[in-house]
């Protein structure tokens, strides 16, 4: 069931949103994009946020102890929300469409997280289309900041203008999406992205062109 919030953009219910964060979460976590209590997921509802609590593996999240906060972001049941909140916020913020937000320390991506020598707008090239459409045009890295560490919101904050997904660095990839399916499934194709990018990176591949990365965006959006 959706509804539409103040913005004009449809919003599944909580409940719903409740359990497919539980359900992404499990599969993620099945399928080793997370380890140990790594990462952390939000959704968007009519009427505030869901988001992961802190130090919780996404493979066993509980429906009733998600964290709920309301519209500006305040914890306001469940257990305390997840020490990046103002990670989340920053992309909620800054993108006006962002339903979902998914951060990981997923290997490929987190291991060009920690390349000192890629360009850090766009560190991965556009291999395969898939990336381009669920990425876009832009990847930027933001410089390091200790987990949890507030003062990296305004960074982050800047970086989301532009750009849908950004990597931490030295630490991983922040991934919005109209909602959480697209939003799991952006930060899963831009993990394979890194792992081909990494395959390639000793040969020398053919990128897509610009006009081929202009088309797949304006077809795919
Ligand atoms: P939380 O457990 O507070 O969500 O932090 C996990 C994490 O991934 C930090 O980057």
């Amino acid at each position: 069931m959706s509804a539409t919030a103040g913005d004009g953009i449809p919003r599944i219910g909580e409940n719903e949103a409740r359990n497919l964060l539980v359900e992404l979460g499990a599969s993620l976590f099945a399928r080793g994009f997370s380890v140990g209590s790594a990462g952390n997921i939000s959704v968007r509802l009519n009427d505030g946020y869901l988001i992961t609590p802190t130090n919780a593996a996404l493979g066993r999240l509980s429906l009733a102890r998600l964290s709920r906060l309301d519209a500006e972001f305040r914890p306001i049941a469940g257990d305390p929300p997840s020490k990046e909140v103002f990670m989340h916020r920053a992309f909620y913020q800054a993108r006006a469409e962002a339903g979902a937000v998914v951060h990981l320390h997923s290997t490929m991506a987190t291991a060009v997280s920690c390349l000192a020598d890629v360009d850090p707008v766009n560190p991965i090239p556009p291999l395969t289309p898939y990336f381009v459409m669920r990425i876009g045009r832009t990847l930027p890295i933001v410089p390091y900041y200790r987990p949890g560490d507030p003062a990296m919101e305004p960074a982050i904050t800047a970086a989301a203008r532009g750009a849908r997904a950004v990597l931490l660095a030295n630490h991983g990839p922040v991934v919005s999406a109209r909602d959480l399916t697209a939003a799991v499934q952006a930060a899963e194709e831009l993990e394979e992205a890194a792992r081909l990018f990494l395959l390639l990176r000793t040969a020398a591949p053919r990128s897509l062109t610009l006009a081929q990365v202009e088309d797949l965006l304006a077809t795919f959006g």
